[in-house]
């Protein structure tokens, strides 16, 4: 019997389908945003529906001009080029440092005069240098997507640049179902589509459903991954604020969060012995949802199924036109696996499934 481990989990229970129904008539915003404020005290907050609504409000608001360069790590997922690209821009994209991060020397030996802005993603826990890609005097925007609770120095991530936006959909750390909150040092003016959500709540429930350990090997795994993957790739920039339901929800899961076990530490113990890329700078200090590690010349066996890695833009045909050398990232991903913190697995004997 293969052992199943869900791909994606939260701390969803039926308080949460309660605060989701309530919030069709009560407005949480003020309530997420003082939450939110907590973490980003001197910042402006906005709720938007995914994070690419919240990238195109900052795009937007800069005022760049059509063919202006935005730079972006090259494995940096394929929804930050669109919105990229939406907006007339051009992704200049650079490689990575061994910590999976956008490597600031190679920003500052692509970036050219039209270069105006960057986006760091802090991957899978792992910070990116800031103070050396600040260097470069560009806009600086951090993608929280992956990593909401890093420190950067004494503060959390996105409190150190221009602007800073995260995901709160159901392959991120905190799931609202679908969601983005975008923090920005200056107001932005913006004009999204209100809406209350009913199909998050629709879908909150399926999730709950079919993301149950029982029934996820027989039928769910593969129609939750196809459904993400199809998600994202189905591009769309709908202009629309964070529905209520789904901020009654983050609300409940934001608070939820500060409460949850963290498994990773156990983890590390668990898997010592494979190499785990999470290479220390003198700023990082790493909080996990995937622990990234490169498998030194083995393999998984087919009797345990981890989540890959999204592909590097460097192997996507419809990117070839922005393609330059990125010969580390090519390195690092040739052998990179997840293993999910979600949730209790350091008592599994990973020895056993190396091959
Ligand atoms: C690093 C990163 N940035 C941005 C996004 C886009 O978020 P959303 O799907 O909410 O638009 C994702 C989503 O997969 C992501 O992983």
């Amino acid at each position: 019997m293969p052992i199943v481990i869900q791909k994606y989990k939260h701390p969803y229970s039926f308080d949460d389908i309660f605060i989701s129904f309530h919030g069709i008539f009560y407005d949480y915003s003020s309530k997420l945003i003082k939450k939110i404020k907590e973490y980003y005290p001197e910042h402006n907050v906005y709720l938007t529906n995914k994070g690419r609504e919240s990238l195109n409000l900052i795009l937007k608001n800069l005022n760049l001009n059509e063919g202006d360069e935005v730079a972006i790590p090259c494995n940096v997922c394929e929804v930050v080029v669109e919105t990229i690209l939406h907006n007339r821009l051009k992704p200049l994209i650079i490689d990575i440092t061994n910590n999976l991060t956008l490597d600031p020397k190679d920003l500052m030996k692509k970036k050219t005069d039209k270069t105006r802005a960057v986006i760091v993603v802090h991957q899978f826990g792992n910070v990116a240098d800031l103070d050396e890609i600040k260097k470069s005097k560009l806009i600086t925007i951090e993608d929280c997507a992956q990593t909401i609770n890093a420190k950067y120095k004494d503060k959390l991530v996105g409190n150190y640049s221009d602007y800073a936006f995260n995901s709160l959909d159901i392959t991120k750390p905190i799931s609202a179902i679908s969601g983005s909150i975008l923090i920005s040092k200056k107001p932005i003016h913006y004009n999204l589509k209100k809406n209350v959500g009913l199909n998050n709540l629709v879908e909150l429930i399926l999730f709950m459903v079919l993301n149950n350990k029982l029934i996820y090997n027989l039928i769910t795994k593969k129609f939750i991954t196809n459904l993400k993957q199809k998600q994202t790739l189905k591009f769309k920039i709908k202009n629309k604020a964070m529905s209520k339901i789904s901020i009654a929800l983050a609300y409940s899961q934001y608070k939820k969060y500060e409460k949850k076990e963290d498994y990773s530490s156990k983890l590390l113990n668990s898997i010592r012995g494979l190499m785990v890329y999470s290479e220390n700078n003198n700023h990082k200090k790493p909080s996990y949802t995937f622990i990234p590690v490169k498998l030194n010349g083995s393999k998984l066996s087919g009797k345990i199924d981890l989540p890959q890695p999204s592909c590097p833009l460097i192997y996507i045909e419809k990117y070839k036109n922005y393609i330059s050398p990125c010969p580390n990232t090519e390195n690092l991903y040739k052998e990179l696996t997840l293993i999910p913190t979600h949730t209790n697995i350091s008592n599994i004997k990973w020895e056993k499934y190396i091959i």
